[in-house]
């Protein structure tokens, strides 16, 4: 470890994706009460920003805990590619759940978690909306 602390990095990233918010397990009726408007057959779309954090040792040589490059090419290929400008319903990982933040945080969070070159991942962030943010750990 160095003789110093664990060290924590975090990047933020843009995301544009449409859901609608919908439930196979619910009535219509229910449905509406649950998700309100968003549950509007036509779907709705926001910008995301998802947040990912890594923490691990510094590495002596290169003074980081991760190179940023290196994590920007895992977001890339397995989250950014997959998702943005696209619509969440029709992804295989939300063919059984609804693709409300707290799943696309969650399956962002599985998505990156065994993928990263160096460091932990210590969560996964995503802000929906001005007011809304999604977090997620390991279990
Ligand atoms: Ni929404």
């Amino acid at each position: 470890m160095n003789g110093a602390g664990k060290a924590y990095f975090g990047r933020r990233y843009l995301l544009s994706a449409s859901h609608r918010l919908h439930s196979e397990e619910l009535s219509p009726e229910a449905n509406v009460d649950a998700y309100g408007k968003c549950n509007n057959p036509r779907g709705h779309g926001h910008n995301y920003v998802v947040e990912v954090v890594v923490g691990g040792a510094v590495n002596p040589e290169t003074g980081m805990v991760i190179d940023l490059a290196a994590l920007d090419r895992v977001v890339g290929s397995r989250v950014l590619e997959r998702f943005d400008h696209a619509n969440l319903n029709l992804d295989p990982l939300f063919e059984k759940s609804v693709p409300t933040t707290e799943n696309l945080c969650r399956t962002v969070f599985g998505l990156l978690r065994d993928a990263l070159p160096d460091g932990d991942l210590e969560y996964v962030r995503v802000e929906e909306t001005e007011s809304n943010f999604f977090q997620c750990y390991e279990a």
